[in-house]
């Protein structure tokens, strides 16, 4: 897809679409005034009349219309002018841009209301709009034989002027979408198409060519490594474990290592502790933790950001063959803890003891884990919300800043000590679940034995990274939920360092 700004007029540009923004309110915005004072008013006396896109998010297109070079005009209420809003502007251009995308070799120029620029700055905005193209052209319908979507041949984005730092805004929103894209798509694929072999193959592969150290643990390197609760949860399952590794070093040595660690369970039967069917049949995206760490260091490595980065990313997939593991079994972790099996469907937490303890002995400076980990989450917080936990809440508060920039949701949940009570066992160190009652918290206290004490914030998407509802916005599937947020708050980072 190839991204233009431009600074001419839009009636003069050639394209299948061209988009102009209006606002709730009588006025006309200024871009669609210029278009109507060469239209002879035509614009002002449709805007009186029903049909008229007066309320948010309602579009009008118009065809054949004369002096424009378009073949069309589409016009969007992007809301209330007195204060715009960047995150619902997004929404409704996604919108927009997805019907546009569902024919092929379709071109668009569009405008960015004024009111917008003045609030948010030419390169945020460049950067979101460029990022909103990107994801609204891919399809999540990645096994149908019809396609549904596709890429435009051409955006145009008007009214700025071509300059440096405006085509980097845009090649920075481009990055982001397409990692956001790739997040969005390993989520999507079935299980037996995506399972621990192939997500590890996947993973290098997105990333090695970017300046990026790419390992993969095998079942003999993970037995080696003693890492006795992710291998139990892999037991019952014909597809061998893999771990991930992943190293992009851009800043300089002695600047902190990030570490990224993500749940790749990709699928979950809940083992012997069965899930019911209608519970199962979304697991396939019990990888969306370790797909938003590969979509988080695809689009650091391709920015080339100045920062320090270990990934590593567990892979397992939970069943209930032969020599699936059982409750009253007591595994031993990584760091040594025992852990007493209660339930096997509390299998995430198991590969994240594992995985968090390799990141703190391979000297992560702080960290930070994506998990799809408790249905817990989803009830305290709902959908959409992704769930935080931290043992320290300067970095836990970095984190949520860096969702508010992003404009995506979160909350934080306490941790009180005596949340890990829970978790006592009478024959191990710990049992891997607690009661009824606060379980995203406890599922979060169980985590905090293996990450010593290293700064750590643990992000539950059980919601948020996947949705089984379309909206106007966006395809039913994977969402690719905090990957925005966390690419922020790891540039931002670099940018504190290099004052
Ligand atoms: N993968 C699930 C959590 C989940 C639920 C993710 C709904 C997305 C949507 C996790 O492995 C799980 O099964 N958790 C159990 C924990 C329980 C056994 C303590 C749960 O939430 O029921
Ligand atoms: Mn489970
Ligand atoms: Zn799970």
């Amino acid at each position: 897809m190839k991204f233009h700004v431009a600074e001419a007029s839009p009636a003069e540009i050639a394209a299948s679409w061209l988009i102009v923004g209006c606002f709730e309110g009588e006025s006309l915005s200024p871009e669609l005034m210029e278009l109507d004072e060469l239209l002879g008013g035509q614009l002002s006396r449709l805007s009186t009349r029903d049909g008229w896109p007066s309320k948010r998010g309602e579009s009008l297109t118009l065809h054949d219309v004369p002096s424009i070079k378009a073949d069309r005009l589409l016009i969007v209420n992007y809301g209330d002018e007195s204060s715009p809003d960047l995150s619902k502007t997004y929404e409704i251009l996604s919108g927009v841009l997805r019907k546009v995308a569902s024919k092929e070799k379709q071109s668009a120029a569009l405008t960015i209301p004024a009111c917008l620029i003045e609030k948010f700055g030419e390169t945020v905005l460049l950067e979101r709009f460029a990022e909103c193209a990107t994801t609204a052209c891919a399809s999540q319908a990645i096994y149908r034989k019809e396609r549904d979507r596709f890429e435009l041949t051409e955006v145009n984005i008007l009214g700025l002027p071509e300059s440096p730092s405006n085509e980097e805004a845009i090649q920075r929103g481009r990055i982001l979408g397409e990692s956001i894209n790739l997040t969005r798509e390993l989520v999507n694929r079935h299980p037996n198409d995506i399972y621990p072999e192939t997500f590890a193959a996947r993973a290098v592969d997105a990333v090695v060519s970017h300046g990026v150290t790419g390992k993969i643990l095998d079942e003999h390197l993970i037995e080696n490594e003693k890492m006795g609760a992710l291998m139990a949860v892999a037991r019952g399952s014909a597809r061998p474990p893999r771990v991930v590794v992943l190293e992009y070093r851009g800043a300089g040595e002695d600047s902190p290592t990030i570490g990224l660690v993500g749940k790749g369970v990709t699928f979950d039967s809940g083992g012997l502790s069965l899930k019911p069917s209608a519970s199962m049949i979304s697991m396939k995206a019990d990888m969306a933790g370790a797909a938003t760490v590969l979509g988080i260091v695809h689009a650091c490595a391709k920015l080339e950001l100045p920062v320090n980065i270990l990934a590593v990313i567990g892979l397992v997939e939970n069943m209930t063959g032969p020599s699936a593991y059982k409750l009253g079994e007591v595994l031993t972790a990584r760091n040594g803890t025992t852990i007493e099996v209660h339930n096997t469907d509390a299998e995430g937490r198991l590969v994240l003891a594992d995985a968090l303890s390799y990141a703190v002995d391979h000297k992560a400076d702080r960290l930070i884990d994506f998990a799809t980990l408790t249905g817990a989450c989803v009830v305290a917080l709902g959908e959409e919300l992704t769930g935080a936990f931290t043992n320290q809440q300067e970095w836990c508060d970095q984190v949520i800043q860096a969702t508010r920039d992003s404009d995506e949701l979160i909350w934080q949940l306490p941790m009180y000590d005596f949340y890990a009570d829970q978790l006592k066992s009478d024959f191990a160190d710990c049992k891997n679940i607690g009661t009824r009652w606060g379980g995203a918290i406890t599922a979060a206290k169980f985590l905090e034995k293996f990450v010593d004490d290293v700064p750590w914030v643990h992000l539950d998407i059980a919601g948020a990274a996947y949705s089984e509802k379309e909206c106007a916005s966006r395809d039913a599937g994977g969402t690719g939920a905090m990957v925005r947020s966390i690419v922020g708050l790891l540039s931002s980072l670099n940018e504190e360092s290099s004052k």
